[in-house]
């Protein structure tokens, strides 16, 4: 099969095609024909080894040489014990510690996928599993008449955040560089905001704050907050993550509200609710494009970068 490796850390040169022999699926997983993958921040982050936490499990090389967690495609053949799918199955999961999406091929822990629904295309569904599950978990405090700002709003998770929050009866404000405020006005956010030039922290205060992309102090974000509210950073830098989980919580509690990282499940359960509501058309999958399993590295810079507005998909059949 064919696959996109990466033997070290580095930008999107170090990634090499290569023909490598078929995996074969171990107990409890599935052989998958990958269809579709989509780019994650995660993948460019692991790509690059940086932030610190993109090196858990490999501090001097990659763990893994192929990367891609968010697939879709058809059940190829069964390891021992695998009684959840059948050959020829139309399925999609997060493969987020094995990853492996990158390929014409790939073993997929059976627990980890779910059948596609048919209202989805293998693209919309491979771009759904990991912002899906960030989102669904990270909006569940937002419920009518609550304040919420979405900081990183125009992004890959950002887009299902602000949805789900607005669905939800929400007040949301979306904030993300200019290039995204239109996207981020046509999914439904009622506030958008240009983070280069207006800064959300002293805009507040909010009753729930997701930050895809935390960076700053925590004194920055207690100020945003209403009494009650919820700050809950999903991603950023290691630095802005440490401070958030012990400086933050115990700010947080000595004043009323609450400061924390969100550590975000994964698994079926939690990508599924808001598959089913894209595939009735209540909710939008945005894919920005699509490229050929060839062009992995111009998809994760595009990514990488801040170029895409929506999901970057890599289709790979
Ligand atoms: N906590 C967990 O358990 C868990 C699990 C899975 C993933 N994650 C993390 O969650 C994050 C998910 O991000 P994603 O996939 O939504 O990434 P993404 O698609 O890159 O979206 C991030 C968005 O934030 C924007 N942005 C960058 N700097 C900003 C700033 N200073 N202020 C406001 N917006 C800014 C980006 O704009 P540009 O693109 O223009 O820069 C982009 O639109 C990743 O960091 C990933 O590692 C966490």
């Amino acid at each position: 099969m064919r696959a996109v490796v990466q033997d070290r850390y580095g930008g999107p040169d170090v990634l090499r095609l290569v023909t490598l022999p078929d995996p074969r699926p171990g107990p409890g997983e599935v052989l998958l024909r990958v269809h579709a993958t989509s780019v994650n921040l995660s993948d460019w982050e692991t790509l690059r080894g940086s932030p610190a936490y993109a090196r858990l499990g490999g501090l001097r090389r990659p763990a893994r040489s192929v990367l891609g967690s968010d697939v879709a495609g058809v059940v190829e053949a069964l390891g021992e014990g695998v009684g959840s799918v059948s050959v020829g199955d139309e399925v999609f999961g997060d493969l987020l510690g094995t990853k492996g999406g990158f390929a014409e091929l790939c073993v997929a822990p059976a627990a980890r996928l779910a059948p596609k629904p048919p209202g989805l295309s293998f693209v919309e569904a491979a771009a759904l599993p990991q912002s899906a599950a960030i989102a669904l978990q990270g909006t569940r405090w937002a419920g009518a008449g609550t304040r919420v700002c979405v900081n990183g709003a125009g992004g890959g998770s950002g887009v299902l955040c602000l949805q789900l929050a607005a669905r939800a009866g929400a007040h949301v404000t979306g904030v993300d560089t200019a290039a995204k405020l239109d996207l981020m006005r046509s999914l439904g956010a009622d506030v958008v905001l240009d983070h280069t030039r207006e800064d959300w922290t002293r805009q507040g205060p909010y009753d729930l704050v997701l930050d895809l992309v935390a960076h700053r102090s925590v004194l920055a974000y207690r100020r945003a907050l209403a009494p009650g509210g919820r700050y809950r950073c999903v991603g950023g830098t290691t630095r802005a993550l440490l401070r958030v989980l012990t400086v933050g919580g115990l700010l947080g509690r000595m004043t009323g509200r609450s400061l924390g990282v969100l550590a975000v499940r994964e698994g079926p359960e939690h990508f599924l609710p808001v598959a089913a509501r894209c595939a009735e058309g209540e909710l939008e999958v945005r894919v920005d494009r699509t490229y050929p399993l060839e062009e992995v590295p111009a998809a994760l810079e595009r990514v990488g970068l801040g170029r895409s507005l929506g999901k970057v998909v890599v289709e790979v059949r």
